[in-house]
């Protein structure tokens, strides 16, 4: 029997296998608001045979969206167009889930394939798109040549928690079930909780719970205003890979304060904090975060995701029967294949007829197979 393909259930969600899509942001959206695109390319990997199928980030605030593509949560006129997406997803048998977050000192960036770049003259020369001001944790900027944001005041910091727990109410308007705060990759909730970044010596910085106070704070805001009975997730960069950065150990400290304000599970992704070439320390092969995910399951005793180069069904399942994550996260996978859930459950001997495919698809399938197997076709 495959462990990836057993039921998992979170507070009073059932989700029925270990495969999430994780969150890809696809810049795309227009004043926050998605579109068909975001129905096609979320709809797609519910017909895929995910379990769970996370929107991407999605902005608390105007000014925290990295993009001027990207998803919004910060008006109710943000809510009718997820909610449509939100629902078709339900309806062909995957949980929706939405990633909330906001950008920090990542704001104001051009979209990837712009240039890797904060925006500037060009963006406003080209598409219109003036820079704004960034905040964060402290005035630094995210890397070189990047504009140095306002270090946030007690103020600031007070209404943009406030934002998230307004954002989750709209996205349980919206019919998600599922709720993951990107606390990684360098943007904001990830500033405040490396001291790379976070250099305050008032109580959102200074030692360890100080800097872990504001994500704390996002996660008890969020509960207030989402159903108990839905899973809460934060995506954490379990290591900076930097020395001076968040380490592991961290990382456990995190993961238990953050499951005592309310949250189910962490899903276990690395780095971003800072500058723009890769650190020599972060090493990618096939899985290479996993360790981290087993790292927080057992030291913070909180069920983890795993994410990261999972490519391969058998690697999967193995990551999943032997304890080492709750849950999966693929993106650039489903990207190339978004049917690749239904794949792995052929692979792995769980699906051997179509019969977990869409019968639209499925039943043709099952019988192009008889029939190949009938004229000896491979
Ligand atoms: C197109 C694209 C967009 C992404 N956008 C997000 C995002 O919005 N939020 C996030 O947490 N990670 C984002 N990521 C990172 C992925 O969720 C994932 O963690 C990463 O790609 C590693 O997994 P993979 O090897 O399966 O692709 C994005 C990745 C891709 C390829």
């Amino acid at each position: 029997m495959s462990a990836l393909f057993q039921p998992l259930t979170l507070r009073g969600v059932t989700f029925k296998n270990r495969i999430a899509v994780s969150p890809m942001s696809q810049y795309r959206a227009d004043k926050g608001c998605a579109n068909n695109w975001h129905m096609v390319h979320l709809g797609r990997f519910a017909m895929g045979g995910a379990g769970l199928v996370f929107a991407e980030a999605t902005a608390v605030e105007e000014d925290g969206r990295r993009t001027y593509g990207d998803l919004g949560l910060w008006e109710d006129g943000q809510i009718a167009e997820l909610a449509r997406i939100a629902k078709f997803i339900e309806t062909e048998g995957a949980v929706p889930g939405i990633q909330l977050g906001h950008a920090g000192r990542k704001a104001s960036e051009r979209r990837p394939w712009h240039g890797d770049a904060p925006l500037s003259d060009e963006d406003i020369k080209a598409r219109d798109e003036q820079p704004w001001q960034t905040i964060a944790p402290s005035a630094m900027s995210y890397a070189v040549g990047w504009p140095t944001p306002a270090e946030m005041t007690d103020a600031d910091i007070k209404r943009v928690i406030a934002s998230f727990g307004l954002a989750a109410k709209r996205a349980h308007k919206a019919g998600f079930k599922v709720i993951e705060v990107y606390a990684a990759h360098g943007f904001l909730v990830h500033q405040f909780l490396s001291p790379i970044a976070n250099k305050r010596t008032d109580r959102w910085g200074g030692g360890a719970e100080g800097r872990m106070r504001f994500a704390v704070e996002v996660a008890k805001a969020i509960r207030q205003h989402w159903p108990d009975d839905f899973p809460l997730l934060f995506r954490l960069s379990a290591t900076d890979w930097v020395d001076g950065g968040l380490e592991i150990d961290d990382t456990i400290e995190i993961a238990r304060a953050l499951a005592a304000a309310g949250v189910d599970m962490i899903d276990c992704s690395t780095g971003g904090i800072g500058g723009t070439e890769r650190p020599q320390r972060m090493k990618i092969e096939d899985g290479f975060q996993v360790p981290f995910s087993v790292s927080v399951k057992s030291g913070a005793g909180v069920p983890t995701m795993a994410v990261g180069f999972l490519r391969d069904a058998a690697m999967c399942e193995q990551v999943i029967a032997s304890g080492k994550a709750d849950m999966v996260a693929l993106a650039r996978e489903l990207l190339a294949n978004p049917n690749w859930p239904l794949h792995a459950a052929a692979k792995l001997g769980v699906d051997t007829d179509h019969g977990m495919w869409p019968p639209e698809a499925g039943w043709w399938l099952e019988k192009r197979a008889q029939l190949m197997r009938k004229l000896g076709l491979k």
